[in-house]
């Protein structure tokens, strides 16, 4: 085969995986889920995913909303923001398969931290977890393993 050739081919191969990149960006595209999939929870799209409000309610709807959010492959949930609400126990697996970049718990009167539920978000996604204004006394002792930034 001619260099020429070779390049040739090399080239159009080039291009191929080029469109094929731009189309799986494409269907990268964020989406929020159905307001009434999250309700009382609210969504809007940023640059970098997805922005999560939980405002004024209790564990059982924020765990409920979760829920919501995990129907939706590939979400992106670049912020996760609980305040204002009465979830004095943050109770395991409750974010287990969401894809979680920054997650701040605010005056939730949030307790106590169950030994899964942080750990199970995906190793390598959470870049800051802020926690303020709670009243934090028990975190058992695996809930942080695995977030190693
Ligand atoms: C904390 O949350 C409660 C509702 O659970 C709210 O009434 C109160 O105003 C909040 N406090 C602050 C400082 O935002």
């Amino acid at each position: 085969m001619s260099l020429f050739k070779q390049f040739l081919i090399s080239y159009f191969f080039c291009l191929l995986l080029q469109s094929l990149k731009i189309v799986v960006e494409a269907q990268n595209i964020q989406q929020c889920p159905n307001p009434t999939e999250i309700s009382p929870c609210t969504c809007s799209i940023k640059k970098n995913g997805l922005d999560v409000i939980c405002e004024f309610t209790d564990f059982n709807h924020i765990s409920k909303a979760m829920d919501g959010l995990k129907g939706r492959q590939n979400s992106i949930i670049f912020y996760l923001k609980l305040r204002h609400n009465n979830m004095p126990k943050l109770q395991g697996f409750v974010f287990l398969g969401l894809d979680i970049h920054h997650l701040t718990i605010h005056n939730s009167s949030l307790a106590v931290v169950e030994e899964t539920s942080l750990s199970s978000i995906g190793l390598d996604t959470l870049e800051i977890l802020t926690l303020y204004e709670n009243k934090i006394s028990v975190i058992e002792s695996d809930a942080f393993r695995g977030l190693d930034k």
